[in-house]
């Protein structure tokens, strides 16, 4: 504590009224510009801090932890995904980690969506060539997509966001399968999904979407023989994180058409895209803004108000990382 409230850092700004709250309740000190920081720079700017809200550009590792001192209590990541901090780090430390579940569930299903609708309808490719003044004459086979009815979605984690894209997919009409390392029977029976082992549901699948967190366990989940295992006409989306995916076994697949397209939001080296990812026309990419709605980013910005203030208040984090 450097004055007479606790200080919390954050690492950059973000919208939604959450720095403004803190900022009442705290001795805030605000990282501005949008510039990540380097870990040098984080390293010097934690110091002393009793709170460190911070981004998932952000890597908060044990060294960060303790160029804070051994009063850092808190700290409240920016984001549902928390594989930028080190959880183990921060347990051996007594400090608590919070993240913003709930509120993107909606904005990262919707999102699953347009990738997929993009991907499936072809709607970039056909939005450039309109721009380029190609569209001459209708033409009975320009773009064949893949119509989604009918079609199985197979979906990788049935977590919060994994079930809201299966709630989405009853409206279209596909049958949907799921592998999740538990079974969510209530899930099942809700939203009529089925249960099958992790590569039943490559086999199955005409479209795969990962919705589970980056862990060692996850990371290059979907590598060569799982791109092979995928029929050939399978889009794989990915809203998750980039590294769940082998990048480099997905380029492969794509270009040597062991599956027909791809959706994704995130990069195993982001903000660095994959050159050849860039020049394939059969894959739609966006800048991570899969929890980029302004509702979304306001409730983030909520939660980790909240966190803070609860921690601060009563000792305790309304939702601990875990
Ligand atoms: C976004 O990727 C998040 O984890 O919130
Ligand atoms: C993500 O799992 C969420 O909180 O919706």
């Amino acid at each position: 504590m450097k004055g007479a409230l606790p200080s919390v850092y954050i690492t950059r700004e973000f919208p939604g009224d959450g720095i403004a709250r803190l900022q009442k309740h705290f001795d805030v000190t605000l990282n501005k510009g949008g510039r990540v920081l380097s870990t040098g720079a984080l390293k010097r700017a934690v110091k002393d801090s009793d709170a460190i809200v911070s981004l998932l550009t952000d890597t908060i590792d044990a060294e960060v932890m303790d160029a804070a001192g051994p009063q850092l209590k808190l700290i409240a990541n920016y984001a549902v995904g928390f594989d930028n901090i080190d959880l183990l780090a921060a347990k051996q430390r007594g400090i608590f980690v919070t993240n913003t579940p709930g509120v993107l569930t909606e904005s990262v299903a919707e999102h699953t969506f347009a990738l997929l609708m993009a991907v499936a309808l072809r709607i970039v490719e056909a939005d450039k060539f309109v721009r380029r003044n190609k569209y001459k004459q209708w033409e009975p086979d320009l773009f064949l997509g893949m119509q989604l009815r009918g079609k199985t979605l197979g979906l990788i984690g049935l977590g919060r966001i994994g079930a809201g894209v299966a709630r989405m997919a009853q409206a279209f009409d596909m049958k949907t399968i799921y592998y999740d390392e538990i079974r969510h029977k209530d899930l099942e029976k809700e939203f009529g999904v089925e249960y099958h082992q992790f590569e039943t549901v490559l086999k199955q699948a005409d479209v795969i979407s990962l919705h589970v967190p980056l862990t060692p366990k996850t990371k290059h989940l979907i590598g060569a023989a799982e791109l092979k295992a995928m029929k050939s006409n399978a889009i794989i989306i990915n809203t998750a994180r980039g590294a769940v995916i082998d990048e480099a076994a997905l380029v492969h697949a794509l270009a040597t058409k062991e599956i027909w397209g791809a959706g994704l939001d995130v990069f195993e080296h982001e903000p660095k895209i994959n050159h050849q990812l860039q020049k394939m026309n059969n894959v739609v990419l966006t800048p991570h803004i899969g929890s980029a709605t302004a509702e979304a980013r306001d409730m983030m910005s909520q939660i980790v108000a909240d966190n803070c203030v609860a921690v601060f208040d009563t000792g305790k984090p309304l939702n601990p990382a875990a």
